[in-house]
């Protein structure tokens, strides 16, 4: 009941009176996503989660340059995410939860090459399809978090994961994942938790390689189609 953005349910503001944070999860919102959302140029986090939206994910909102956590998952958004303007760089972003929705589509790869703030993205639960990017690290080196579950991606496990030296998790359980755990996969040594759980990788998996992550702590490589022996070097 008010004129004053700053003081309605969700919205923060900074001294100066410009919005700095929209928290609207669990509020039963229905309809698209405003793209004018990304003309608030002091927001920094936006958290719309467990609503019932619906459409694209604007555009404005990724290549917003003030926003550091966006937040949509478990909404009914849908379509492809869209390949940032190639003239956008240095995104501020590093959380993006886009997971439980029902994106469909191919990652798009140039849009990661100008995230050098990633930190974390769940993209669990959708339909992406294509090959899992793996740009990701070359552009951000504090990369920690991807989570690729439940999706349709397929091919192989992409070269260049090992230069994730900063990654933590990664997940990609239930999609389509085919050939052996690349060399390269084990020079990601800050991994402690990987599951790729249901997909159909095969090959052996090597002793000498999995000892070198030596942060490990979860490993889920069930419902493959590996051979061999469980290595002893896991122990
Ligand atoms: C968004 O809000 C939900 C519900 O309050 C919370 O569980 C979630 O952690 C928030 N997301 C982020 C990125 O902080
Ligand atoms: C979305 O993912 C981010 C990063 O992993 C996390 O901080 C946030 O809590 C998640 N949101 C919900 C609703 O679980
Ligand atoms: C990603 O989001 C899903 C829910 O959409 C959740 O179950 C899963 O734990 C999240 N992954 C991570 C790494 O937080
Ligand atoms: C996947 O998304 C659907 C629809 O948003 C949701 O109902 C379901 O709980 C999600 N599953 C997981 C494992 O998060
Ligand atoms: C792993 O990293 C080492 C040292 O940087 C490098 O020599 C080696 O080629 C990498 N292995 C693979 C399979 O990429």
């Amino acid at each position: 009941n008010g004129m004053d953005c700053c003081v309605w349910e969700g919205i923060t503001c900074n001294e100066d009176g410009a919005v700095i944070e929209v928290h609207l999860a669990s509020k039963g919102l229905e309809g698209q996503i405003s793209p004018s959302l990304g003309e608030l140029t002091s927001l920094s986090r936006l958290n719309l989660s467990y609503n019932s939206l619906s459409g694209s994910l604007p555009a404005e909102l990724m290549s917003s340059g003030s926003i550091v956590v966006l937040d949509v998952s478990f909404n009914r958004l849908n379509g492809d995410l869209q390949e940032l303007n190639p003239s956008v760089s240095n995104q501020p972003l590093k959380v993006l939860n886009i997971s439980s929705n029902r994106f469909t589509g191919e990652f798009p790869s140039i849009t990661w090459e100008k995230m050098r703030n990633l930190v974390a993205i769940n993209a669990s639960n959708n339909s992406f399809t294509g090959h899992i990017p793996s740009s990701f690290c070359s552009s951000s080196t504090s990369f920690a978090v991807l989570d690729l579950g439940y999706n349709q991606f397929s091919g192989n496990i992409p070269p260049g994961i090992g230069k994730c030296s900063a990654l933590r998790l990664l997940k990609a359980t239930a999609n389509n994942i085919r050939g052996p755990l690349p060399g390269d996969l084990f020079n990601a040594t800050s991994l402690e938790y990987l599951s790729f759980a249901n997909n159909g990788l095969q090959g052996t998996i090597d002793d000498a390689l999995i000892v070198k992550l030596i942060n490990l702590v979860f490993v889920d490589l069930r419902w493959n189609r590996f051979s061999g022996k469980i290595p002893n070097s896991i122990g």
